[in-house]
C-alpha cells in the first residue's frame, strides 16, 4: 500500500503507537480541559488529519477512538463542546473508520469525517475553529503536510497566543533516512528528494548528508527542522524520539509545537509517562514472546524511575537555585525547560516539588513546596535573617 498503513499495521497496536497513544491520551485532557473551560461556548477543535481506521483488529482503542473517548468524558464531566475532524484518505480504512465513529452517534461531539487527503479539510478546520482553540494531530506513516501550508497557517489565522493553537506532527525519521540516501548516490531521485524538500520547507536538509546517511545527520535533521518550525510560527517546538524497541534507533520523532508555558510543562510530564507505559509494553511484549526467560532484556536495560527521579531531583534543585540568582522570585512553569534541564520528558512533574522542598530544607527558598500543583509553585527567595 503506496500511502503505509495496511492491514499488517492495524492487526494490533505496536510499540511505538502505545508510546504515541499514551501522549494522546495524557496531553490531550489536559489541554482541552485548561483551555476549553476558558474559551466560548466551552467549545475546541481538534483535527486528526491521517486519522486511520480508529480501532485495532483485536479491539484496542486507536488514535480516533481514543480522542472520542475523551471528548465523551470532557463533555460529561465538564460541559466541553468537542468538534472532531478526523481524514483517511485509504479507502479500507476510511470505511473502517466510518464504522467506529458510528458507534459514538449518541455522544454529544460534533464529528466530521472525510475520505480523502488532510489538505482539502484545512479550511474548513480553520473556519470551525474561529475564536476558540484548536488541536491539530497530523500523524502520516512518511511525509507529511508541506512545510510552508503548515507555517502558512500557523503565522496568520492561527498566529495568536488567544485562542491556541497547538500541533503534534509524525516526523518520519525512516523517511529521512531512505530519502537521505539520494542525496549522495548517483542515482539520485530529483523528485523524490523534492518531496522532503517540501514538507521541511527547503533544500537546508541536503546538506546534513553530504557525509552520507548517518544518526547524527538524521537527529540534526530533525533538530533543525524543529528550530525553523519554531522561528517560523512564533511557538515553542520540541520533540520526542520514538522507537520500536529499546535498542532499536527511532523510526520517528513527534514534533509538538505550543505558544503556551503551561503546554510546554503539561507536554513534559507527559511524555515522562507516556515513556513509562511504553516500557512496560516492551517487558509484556518479550514476556509474552518467551515466556520462559527469568528476566526480559527490557527489565534489565530500563531505567529505574526511582533512581533517574532521585538524580533529577538534584540537578533540579540546583537549576532553582540558579533560576532564583538570575530572575529573583519566580513561577515554575514560566521557566520550564530551565527548570527541567535535560530531564525535560523524562521525569514527571512531581519531582519538581520534591526540587522545591529540597531547597526549602536548605534554607534557599522560602517556599515550602506544599499544596497546588506542581507547575503552579513559586519559588522565592528565603527571608532575610
Ligand atoms: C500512521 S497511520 C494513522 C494512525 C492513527 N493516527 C493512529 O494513531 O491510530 C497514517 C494514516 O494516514 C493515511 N493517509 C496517508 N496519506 C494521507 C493524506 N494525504 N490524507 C489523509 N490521510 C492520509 C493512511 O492511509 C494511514 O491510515
Amino acid at each position: 500500500m503506496a500511502i503505509g498503513a495496511g492491514d499488517e499495521y492495524w492487526k494490533e497496536q505496536a510499540l511505538p503507537s502505545v508510546f504515541k497513544h499514551t501522549l494522546l491520551d495524557k496531553y490531550m485532557p489536559q489541554f482541552t480541559g485548561m483551555t476549553g473551560s476558558a474559551a466560548r461556548g466551552r467549545r475546541v477543535v481538534y483535527l486528526d488529519g491521517y486519522a486511520g481506521r480508529g480501532r485495532y483488529e483485536d479491539g484496542t482503542r486507536a488514535s480516533v477512538e481514543r480522542i472520542l473517548t475523551i471528548a465523551q468524558n470532557q463533555h460529561r464531566n465538564a460541559g466541553l463542546d468537542w468538534t472532531c475532524f478526523f481524514v483517511e484518505q485509504d479507502d479500507e480504512s476510511a470505511v473502517a473508520l466510518v464504522q467506529v465513529i458510528a458507534e459514538y452517534a449518541a455522544v454529544r461531539v460534533t464529528v466530521f469525517a472525510h475520505h480523502g487527503a488532510v489538505l482539502e479539510v484545512l479550511d474548513d478546520v480553520i473556519a470551525a475553529a474561529a475564536g476558540v482553540p484548536l488541536f491539530l494531530f497530523l500523524d502520516p506513516c512518511g511525509l507529511g503536510v508541506p512545510y510552508h501550508q503548515l507555517t502558512e497557517l500557523l503565522s496568520t489565522e492561527r498566529s495568536q497566543t488567544w485562542p491556541p493553537t497547538e500541533i503534534l506532527l509524525n516526523f518520519s525519521l525512516e523517511a529521512v533516512r531512505r530519502i537521505g540516501g539520494h542525496v549522495m548516490s548517483p542515482k539520485g531521485n530529483e523528485t523524490t528528494m523534492a518531496r522532503l524538500d517540501a514538507t521541511v520547507g527547503g533544500r537546508w536538509w541536503r546538506q546534513r548528508f553530504a557525509a552520507g546517511v548517518t544518526n547524527k545527520a538524521v537527529t540534526a535533521v530533525v533538530q533543525e527542522f524543529c528550530t525553523r518550525l519554531g522561528a517560523d510560527t512564533g511557538m515553542t517546538v520540541t520533540s520526542v524520539p520514538v522507537r520500536r524497541a529499546p535498542t532499536h534507533k527511532p523510526i520517528y520523532h513527534l514534533v509538538f509545537g505550543t505558544r503556551s508555558p503551561y503546554g510546554l510543562w503539561v507536554f513534559g510530564d507527559s511524555t515522562a509517562r507516556a515513556t513509562q507505559a511504553w516500557w512496560d509494553s516492551c517487558e509484556e511484549v518479550e514476556a509474552d514472546t518467551d515466556p520462559n526467560a527469568l528476566f526480559t532484556v527490557a527489565a534489565t536495560m530500563r531505567p529505574s524511575l526511582d533512581t533517574i527521579e532521585e538524580v533529577a531531583v538534584g540537578r533540579i534543585t540546583e537549576n532553582l537555585a540558579a533560576l532564583l540568582a538570575q530572575h529573583g522570585d519566580f513561577k515554575v512553569v514560566d521557566h520550564t525547560i530551565a527548570v527541567f534541564g535535560e530531564h525535560y520528558g523524562q521525569v514527571r512533574d512531581l519531582v519538581v516539588r520534591k526540587a522545591v522542598q529540597e531547597l526549602h530544607k536548605q534554607g534557599r527558598t522560602a517556599s515550602d513546596g506544599r499544596g497546588g500543583r506542581p507547575r503552579e509553585l513559586r519559588v522565592i527567595r528565603p527571608a532575610s535573617p
